[in-house]
């Protein structure tokens, strides 16, 4: 049972509170997730009071819920426990009156246990921590209570930046009370790869380099940057996307079993995962990273502009919106296995997925009748859309003559389990208030990561991006993408949707 407290929302007026964290909360709520008793502060400059706020948040509610219609009685139990609270966040004064306002409830636990989730620009991330100490609401070592301070990247825009941010946070609370977010670690899927590698014994006694050729794990999206292009022009695929989300599809791909599955074994063995990570001079990059941007062209019949053309982006713009890496592990089990990672917008499909590609058999039986080469096996982990696992085999085509076919064993979350599967942030905000740290990301964890992409970013710096780099809206990306599989013999696989 998770203790009662409150949560405080800083930056509350912004796009996440109302598309993400208020239904998050509802779904908790309405499942009777949430403690027993809890109050929500928004804290925000715009002039609102309580009961203003609350009809804003359900009308987003009503927009943005995952369950509709949106359950009347549970509403109007659960906005009674939302709050408002005006003020700036560079001003003393409205911390003051936030300590005010949470005492005011008149309930120790909800005064003294607090998750401040900061929904603002990073930059300021280090002025709430330091305010809300100074004001005496949160504290390193408070006894019998827990603060926590929940941020979302972006985390820095490099190792330097991350660890000065790092060590800013750290002034004023300890690591442990740090949660860091990324979302995909709040998906099912992308928390089932421990469980289906550590909970069967036929999998992962092939999960190494004797069985696997080699992984592609690709991220790819339909939509293009389209108004984000300001924040894109700082971030590009490689901090918005590598950085973080696919670094963590690796790392459970191919960490070692923890010791156990509390936070501090699981995140362990993350690092020392990324940390085996073959690291990648400018030589390197050039010939194992591929960077791409798209011009105009259709995605579904709807006609996209370029990249460049995107409002906020600069004419000229380098910033890639596609990327795929070749990456080494150097350790026992995958010494010389490639990891193939892409992401990138505009693509002609929406789907992420993990595609182990199992080792070829060492001879072909049917080689007179059916060719020299057979299908290799593999596994598919789809962490979404249609969500599931499929393994592709070869099987005989019935009939009188010798004919090999690929095949599917399919299981689908769908089919399996129903059509329920909890947001991201349902999970994520519940483990945070549990003070379960497993599934965020943890200080070394960033730095570790920061590190792999500054190293490719400094090779990438002053270049130009070159005709081949460029792809057109609607297509898998920059005809170097596939150059670079071809190189080691193989070639990107398209994720494939099964029913
Ligand atoms: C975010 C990125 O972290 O993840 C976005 O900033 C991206 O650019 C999004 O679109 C993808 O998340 P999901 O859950 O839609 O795969």
């Amino acid at each position: 049972m998770v203790d009662p407290c409150s949560i405080v929302i800083f930056g509350a007026s912004g796009d996440l509170t109302a598309r993400k964290l208020i239904p998050a909360f509802y779904h908790l709520h309405k499942e009777k997730q949430m403690p027993p008793d809890f109050r929500i502060i928004g804290f925000a400059r715009r002039d609102k009071t309580d009961d203003s706020w609350r009809v804003e948040l359900r009308q987003a509610l009503d927009e943005f819920s995952r369950t509709k219609p949106v359950d009347e009685d549970v509403w109007k139990d659960f906005s009674q426990h939302i709050f408002y609270c005006m003020g700036d966040i560079t001003d003393n004064a409205a911390y003051e009156k936030l300590e005010k306002q949470l005492s005011s409830f008149g309930k120790e636990p909800l005064r003294k246990n607090i998750l401040f989730y900061l929904a603002t620009s990073p930059s300021q991330f280090a002025i709430v921590a330091e305010q809300v100490h100074r004001v005496g609401l949160l504290q390193k070592n408070g006894a019998g209570s827990w603060q926590r301070l929940v941020i979302e990247k972006p985390f820095g825009h490099d190792l330097e930046s991350a660890h000065q941010l790092n060590a800013e946070l750290t002034r004023f609370a300890n690591e442990q009370q740090v949660f860091r977010i990324d979302h995909y670690l709040g998906k099912e899927t992308v928390q089932n790869i421990l469980m289906f590698r550590f909970s069967n014994a036929v999998f992962e006694r092939l999960w190494n380099r004797d069985s696997v050729d080699h992984v592609q794990i690709t991220v790819s999206e339909k939509l293009g940057v389209g108004p984000r292009g300001g924040y894109y022009e700082e971030a590009g695929a490689l901090r918005d996307m590598v950085q973080n989300h696919l670094l963590q599809v690796l790392s459970l791909v191919a960490m070692e079993p923890p010791v156990s599955l509390d936070a501090e074994p699981v995140r362990d063995e993350k690092v020392k995962l990324l940390k085996s990570i073959r690291s990648l001079d400018r030589e390197d990059v050039a010939k194992q990273v591929v960077r791409g941007q798209y011009f105009a062209g259709t995605v579904d019949g709807e006609l996209r502009p370029g990249y460049r053309q995107e409002p906020k982006v600069k004419p000229d713009s380098n910033v890639e919106t596609y990327v795929a890496l070749e990456l080494f592990i150097d350790n026992w089990r995958w010494s010389g296995v490639p990891f193939y990672l892409r992401t990138g917008k505009n693509l002609p499909l929406s789907a992420s997925e993990v595609r182990v590609q199992f080792r070829p058999t060492p001879h072909v039986l049917f080689a007179a009748q059916c060719g020299q080469k057979l299908d290799p096996n593999s596994l598919t982990l789809r962490l979404q859309p249609n969500e599931g696992i499929t393994l592709r085999f070869n099987g005989k085509v019935p009939g009188t003559s010798l004919a090999v076919r690929p095949v599917r064993m399919h299981f689908s979350y769908d089919s399996e389990f129903g059509a329920y599967t909890p947001e991201a942030y349902e999970r994520l905000l519940l483990e945070a208030m549990a003070g379960d740290a497993a599934l965020f990301i943890r200080r070394d964890e960033v730095e570790t990561a920061w590190k792999i992409v500054d190293s490719i970013r400094k090779a990438w710096e002053g270049k130009p991006l070159s005709n081949r780099e460029f792809y057109s809206a609607g297509t898998w990306g920059p005809v170097a993408a596939d150059d670079l599989l071809a190189q080691t013999g193989h070639a990107w696989r398209e994720p494939v949707v099964v029913k």
